[in-house]
């Protein structure tokens, strides 16, 4: 095991990722048919939030619950951080506490800082740079998913509209994974020079690829999995719903007629929560290729599959010769104060 923490999915292999993957799904197989093995039994999960959040605060602490853990929500305002202490000091002293973070922050420099002086594992809930969690609950969905008699690296995923946090995590977990990429949005709201060169390093090494387009027929083309995210992200200005729309609609919502550009098997994906009428229809989200509800399920299978490669396969194993013997000395101890 090489690394402490899952802050961004570039830090890992394909190899590591997609075993955490097979470990999300087989632990999935197992809930489904009533077994929850007590993986995480006695740890417990601290969740730092700066914002608010639907799936990825319960799956986390859904997935600590069912394999026998205990996960603790730290919002905000309810501990020191950004108050008088420091990002830092806050990490030692949860690492002190808990046997590992989360964290939801505003600002991608802080979950780096969380990592960087905590001695625990730091998962990274959403950060303005990326959503690795979600990337990872995603690849389960697809594989969940995949079309008939293809491979995940032969699948191709077309990311619609605004250059959010999860479009680019999109982007790095699929070149990465050697699939096929592509973003199909306007200008001003692609995705960056700086994130493009990662999905191209992750393309010459898995030999997926990555593009970036604002022409409708060539980005929807065959595509497997159609994508998309509100319309306001990763951009320091807020825009206004007018706004919004100027810029993106009716371009880039995903509407029947856009789906139907698609391979015709096509499946439909947002991380949620959705804007409906603005990047997608009611018809196109409410449809049957839609699977934006297994998305948020499997954010609980991804959860459980990251906290027991973390948590348990990281542990070094007891020593059953000192429990022995702390539990002796404890009895005594107890004896003594009777
Ligand atoms: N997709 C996602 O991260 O949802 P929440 O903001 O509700 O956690």
């Amino acid at each position: 095991m090489k690394h402490k923490d899952f802050v961004d999915t570039g830090n890992f292999t394909k190899k590591e990722l997609m075993d955490i993957i097979r470990l999300s799904l087989q632990l999935k197989r197992c809930v489904k048919a009533g077994y929850y093995p007590p993986l995480l039994a006695h740890k417990t999960l601290g969740m730092i939030f700066q914002q608010a959040s639907t799936r990825t605060r319960v799956s986390f602490e859904t997935a600590m619950e069912q394999l026998g853990g205990h996960a603790q929500y730290l919002a905000p305002g309810q501990i020191q951080l950004g108050g008088h202490e420091t990002i830092e000091d806050t990490s030692r002293v949860l690492s002190r506490l808990c046997d590992i973070l989360m964290a939801r922050v505003e600002r991608h420099k802080t979950i780096m800082d969380l990592a960087e002086n905590a001695t625990i594992p730091v998962i990274n809930g959403m950060s303005d740079y990326n959503h690795p969690t979600q990337e990872m609950g995603d690849i389960c969905t697809m594989m969940e998913h995949l079309p008939p008699g293809k491979r995940l690296e032969e699948c191709k995923v077309v990311f619609v509209g605004d250059a959010t946090q999860v479009c680019a995590s999109l982007m790095f977990i699929t070149t990465k994974l050697g699939m096929s990429f592509v973003q199909f949005g306007p200008k001003g709201f692609q995705l960056r020079p700086e994130h493009l060169a990662i999905g191209e390093k992750n393309c010459r090494e898995s030999g997926g690829s990555c593009l970036i387009t604002e022409n409708e027929e060539q980005a929807l083309k065959d595509a497997d999995f159609v994508y998309t995210d509100v319309w306001y992200g990763l951009y320091e200005a807020e825009l206004s719903k007018e706004e919004r729309m100027k810029i993106f609609y009716p371009k880039y919502q995903v509407d029947e007629a856009m789906m139907k550009k698609a391979a015709p098997w096509a499946k439909f994906m947002h991380c949620l929560p959705a804007t409906r009428g603005e990047e997608v229809t009611d018809q196109v989200i409410d449809s049957p290729c839609s699977i934006v509800f297994d998305q948020a399920e499997n954010r609980l299978t991804a959860m459980r599959g990251l906290l027991v490669y973390f948590l348990s396969l990281r542990e070094k194993t007891p020593q059953p010769g000192n429990i022995e013997k702390e539990s002796r000395e404890l009895e005594g101890l107890l004896k003594e104060l009777k």
